[in-house]
């Protein structure tokens, strides 16, 4: 009996696999099969078979699969500009939806529903304004400088440099929303460290879920799977607790729980234009919150991660950049401003260079929601086709970056930035949906590297970066290593 279910299963799987298989060659349009397999079952990112598609058709578009998802492969930057921005409308959603019980994923920004979305991302957009970051900064250069001060040994920075970089960045995630408290001797010694590593680490249940709630999201929903279950109740209660607290603190401490006490003050959050309203819900002020940690903290860590890897092996890049650390400490009384990160041109044009050599997120997908036509190849979609934008696969485009594999800052200096491709730099996206965090993420990357750099400087090494880890959206290195030694 159980062997006759299996059977009636197996080839029910197929049938559903089986009955688009030539949807894109009907239109025209070129095909490549059995691209995701080659994911589930091969040793490498998502990104690099996506780019590994990219990279062998001249095509503007090319037809795959997610299972038995149609998806078109972006390989034109007007498409991609109509998908991202020009024609939000058809392609808001990530196409990605949580079962409605998923109280943490569910109400974070990347939902489905236009109009929660819409509402939540209205209110908590100006949590990232110049004036909240430059009141909130003190909180950064506080875990920049501890952090320094913790690896003073840096054996652990030798065994493992990734994960002394993710501790950095989930501790100030952490002080940022929770704030600091006066007691704390050492901000690295984040509650939230265990947590984050968890629901962020690429894990073979996590990219099996993926692939199954990508394939069949009706079903995904149905089951009532959970993405981030295990938290739910821990975080919920913490953010619950400390606002509580709050409550009777008169003491401005610029950090996110201030602010959801002040969206919560102001009552029931109303998007004008299409009259959704939604109650700022402690669970609600918490999935936002636990998000930052999910968006923030390993994306962070591992911009710091790439930047440090290309500094070892390009010692005359990391000599302009200690010149450059050392004029603004000069100047800054061991306490960095806003201000002395706002002089980092030279540090900055570098870790946007590491993020366009190596995207930490290498690729965005959006689904079509409804009926729409592409502008390059005059590509009609339907009503739940998917897009592929293979950012991976652009950002090594020899077409936009000439020796696309050189580490070259200079790609993003004043006078050439102007000339970087249209939509052709997507490490934080683009259009309605770009990162949130961007302008966050930007300060806690530099004062990150700024106060490290300003401590120790890197052995010369060179590494050559030829596979990433097996990861959805990712592409990192955990295991990759390079040495400090303190400066004299
Ligand atoms: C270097 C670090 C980071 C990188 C490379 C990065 C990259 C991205 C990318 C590629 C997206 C998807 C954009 C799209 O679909 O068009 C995204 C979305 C998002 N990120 Fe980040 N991110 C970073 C840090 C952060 C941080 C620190 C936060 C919060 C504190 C954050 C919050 C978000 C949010 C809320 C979204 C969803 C926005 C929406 O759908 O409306 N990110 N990020």
């Amino acid at each position: 009996m159980f062997l006759i279910l299996l059977l009636v299963l197996v080839v029910l799987i197929a049938v559903i696999l089986r009955r688009n298989s030539d949807y894109w060659k009907k239109r025209g349009i070129v095909q490549e099969d059995g691209v995701i397999w080659k994911f589930v079952f091969g040793n490498c990112s998502l990104a690099e078979v996506y780019k590994s598609v990219y990279d062998k058709y001249s095509e503007p578009n090319v037809g795959i699969f997610l299972a038995s998802k149609p998806a078109l492969l972006l390989r034109d930057l007007e498409n991609v500009q109509t998908v991202l921005a020009g024609d939000f409308q058809s392609f808001y959603s990530r196409g990605i939806s949580f079962s409605p019980d998923d109280k943490l994923a569910d109400n974070v920004l990347f939902i489905e529903d236009f109009g929660r979305w819409k509402v939540i991302r209205q209110k908590i957009s100006p949590v990232f304004t110049t004036a909240k970051l430059k009141n909130m900064f003190y909180i950064l250069d506080r875990c920049a400088r501890d952090f320094s001060e913790n690896i003073a040994d840096h054996v652990d920075f030798k065994r493992k440099p990734f994960n002394c970089l993710y501790t950095y960045t989930a501790a100030s995630i952490g002080a940022s929303v929770f704030g600091i408290d006066t007691k704390t001797k050492n901000t690295m010694d984040s509650p939230f460290l265990d947590m984050t590593s968890q629901a962020t680490s690429p894990s073979f249940i996590g990219n099996l879920l993926f692939t199954f709630a990508n394939t069949f999201p009706t079903f995904f929903k149905y089951l009532g799977l959970k993405a981030f279950g295990q938290y739910e109740k821990f975080f919920i209660d913490v953010v619950r607790n400390v606002m509580d607290s709050r409550k009777k603190d008169t003491v401005n401490r610029h950090d996110f729980i201030d602010i959801c006490l002040q969206i919560q003050e102001q009552g029931i959050m109303k998007d004008s234009t299409t009259g959704y309203e939604l109650e700022p819900s402690v669970e609600i002020l918490a999935a936002q919150a636990f998000f930052f940690f999910v968006a923030g903290v390993d994306t962070s860590a591992t911009t710091l991660h790439f930047t440090l890897i290309e500094l070892s092996n390009n010692p005359d890049i990391l000599n302009r950049v200690h010149k450059e650390i050392d004029t603004v400490f000069e100047g800054c009384d061991d306490k960095l401003t806003y201000n002395d990160v706002e002089k980092l041109q030279y540090l900055e044009m570098v870790a946007n260079e590491a993020m366009r050599k190596y995207p930490p997120i290498g690729l965005i997908q959006r689904k079509c929601t409804k009926p729409t036509t592409l502008p390059v190849g005059n590509v009609k979609l339907l009503e739940g086709d998917l897009c592929i934008i293979p950012v991976y696969g652009i950002h090594r485009d020899e077409r936009y970056y000439q020796n696309s594999e050189l580490f070259d800052p200079e790609r993003f200096s004043p006078e050439n930035i102007s000339k970087l491709p249209k939509f052709g730099y997507l490490p934080f996206g683009e259009g309605n949906r770009i990162c949130l965090g961007s302008r966050f993420a930007r300060l806690q990357v530099l004062a990150g590297l700024a106060w490290l750099l300003h401590r120790y400087t890197l052995v010369p090494q060179t590494l050559k970066l030829e596979r990433f880890e097996k990861s959805v959206f990712s592409l990192r290195v955990p295991d990759s290593r390079y040495d400090l030694v303190p400066r004299n």
